[in-house]
């Protein structure tokens, strides 16, 4: 059969007006993301959807990339601002976390994996998947999420880390 192959490979919200609030859980990809996203913030980690986090936590990422969880992520600054601004562009609702909101310390960066609706999404896995060499961190969606880098998140996909399937 001769399935169009990028049909398989990215979720990608094309169909949706850009103007429609996208609810946290369309953890689609943007078919209009700059080629640099994936280029510069997918390298060390999946590049995260942006749905994510909202407008000021990555204006708060994007402003601090020297510092960037103890690594240097600095860009170019035409790439920064291009990445910055789909970013902002394409953000979700405050997330509660940074500055005010649930950071661990004052001035510590904000984090998806921190934020009230990954803990909801999370609360069933236990702790010693978390804690399986295989993940390191929650960050590390891929561990688990077997097409995270495509977007997808669905749960008939998820595979733990010690080899068992969520669904079955
Ligand atoms: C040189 C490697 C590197 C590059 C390049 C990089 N990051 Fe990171 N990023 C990290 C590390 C390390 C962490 C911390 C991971 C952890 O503790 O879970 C991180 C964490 C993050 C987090 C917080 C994840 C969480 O725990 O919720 C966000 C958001 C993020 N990066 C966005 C970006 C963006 C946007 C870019 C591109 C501009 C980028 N990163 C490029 C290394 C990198
Ligand atoms: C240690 C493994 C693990 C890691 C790492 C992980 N997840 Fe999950 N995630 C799960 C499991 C297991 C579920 C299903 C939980 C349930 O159904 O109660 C889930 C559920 C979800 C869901 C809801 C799926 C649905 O159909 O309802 C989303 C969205 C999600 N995770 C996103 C992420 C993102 C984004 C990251 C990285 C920033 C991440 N996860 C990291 C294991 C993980």
């Amino acid at each position: 059969m001769n399935t169009p192959r990028m049909l398989n490979i990215l979720l990608v919200c094309s169909l949706l007006p850009l103007s429609v609030a996208v609810k946290a859980d369309d953890l689609c990809l943007f078919a209009n993301a700059p080629p640099a996203y994936q280029a510069e913030c997918g390298s060390c980690h999946i590049a995260f959807p942006p749905q994510l986090l909202g407008a000021g936590d990555w204006r708060q990422v994007m402003a601090t990339l020297d510092r960037h969880y103890g690594d240097n992520a600095s860009l170019d600054e035409a790439v920064r601002r291009t990445i910055a601004d789909f970013l902002v562009g394409h953000a979700g609702p405050p997330s509660k976390v940074g500055a005010g909101g649930g950071a661990a310390r004052p001035g510590a960066l904000p984090r998806l994996t921190a934020t009230p609706w990954f803990t909801r999404k999370h609360r069933e896995v236990p702790r010693a998947d978390w804690s399986h060499p295989k993940v390191k961190t929650p960050s590390n969606c891929g561990a688990c999420h077997t097409r995270a880098a495509q977007g997808s998140y669905r749960e008939r996909e998820i595979v733990l880390p010690d080899g068992r399937r969520w669904e079955d």
